[in-house]
């Protein structure tokens, strides 16, 4: 019964969501994540992938439904036990969302001060990770003067860097070029080899063909649960079989 409900991170019971008086634009919505998983979320443009994304990070509750996180109904957690629940959950919002008159490294450095870390954690933490989404030559840099993909590895390291328990990133990969994509994808995997749990929404197809993940697939507001795939990174005996990674994987322990 529910008594393994602990090890769910969310868990969304019949729930729907309708912005003002339009239409309901989520449906019927079931579904649980276990700590530690990994998923896909798919979708056409406008099947509603931010907006379960939104109430996954509590910026909108629902119309109906329950929404419990890390065991928590989120309806009646009070206001002063919010911030606490968000805090334990990183995200990669479509838009970025980074500030503007703060440089890349004083982005990505906040969450670590906002949980205050001495200064000199934080310089070694936020340089190794910047170094290895290869932005070492940006960090003083504002994001207005950066590329589309550049800002976008800033809003992911942001995200990561202090190790929430739940990652949602939606559509984390849609600026960079496939190498770059791999990469990020590569310590997305790794940051869930340390117990993140992990929810990608995403358009690139050949990425979620590729990588041995589950997938939750939204078709106009109504979810699709995972079907079990089988990606090219694994043998007949379901053993994982992906050469070495091409970098340190010994990136993400310091945290
Ligand atoms: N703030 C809003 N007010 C009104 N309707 C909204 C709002 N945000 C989203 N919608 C509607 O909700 C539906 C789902 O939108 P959503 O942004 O969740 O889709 P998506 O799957 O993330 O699309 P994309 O792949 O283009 O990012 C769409 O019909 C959209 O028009
Ligand atoms: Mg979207």
């Amino acid at each position: 019964m529910s008594n393994l409900s602990s090890d769910l991170v969310v868990r969304f019971e019949n729930v729907g969501l309708r912005y003002g008086l339009g239409p309901e634009v989520l449906q019927d919505i079931y579904f649980e994540l276990e700590a530690g998983s990994f998923h896909f979320l798919t979708g056409a443009s406008g099947a509603g992938k931010s907006s379960l994304m939104k109430l996954m990070y509590m910026a909108m509750r629902p119309t109906r439904g329950l929404i419990s996180l890390f065991g928590r109904d989120v309806a009646i957690t009070s206001r002063k036990d919010l911030p606490n629940l968000r805090r334990r959950v990183g995200v990669v919002f479509q838009e970025y969302r980074l500030l503007d008159h703060l440089s890349t490294f004083d982005n990505v450095a906040l969450p670590l001060r906002v949980a205050d870390t001495r200064e000199a954690e934080v310089r070694k933490h936020v340089e190794e990770l910047l170094t290895w989404v290869g932005l070492e030559n940006h960090m003083k840099a504002k994001p207005a003067t950066l590329s589309g993909g550049q800002q976008q590895r800033v809003a992911i390291a942001r995200a990561i860097i202090a190790r929430p328990r739940l990652l949602l990133a939606d559509e984390p990969t849609g600026n960079v070029d496939d190498r770059m994509a791999y990469r990020l994808m590569h310590l997305f995997e790794e940051l869930n080899r340390l117990g993140t749990t992990v929810v990608i929404a995403t358009h690139n197809q050949q990425l979620v063909e590729r990588l041995a993940h589950p997938v939750l697939h939204l078709d106009e507001g109504h979810l699709q649960l995972p079907t079990k795939t089988r990606g090219i990174y694994q043998d007949n005996d379901g053993e994982d079989s992906r050469p070495a990674m091409p970098y340190d994987p010994d990136v993400l322990n310091y945290l």
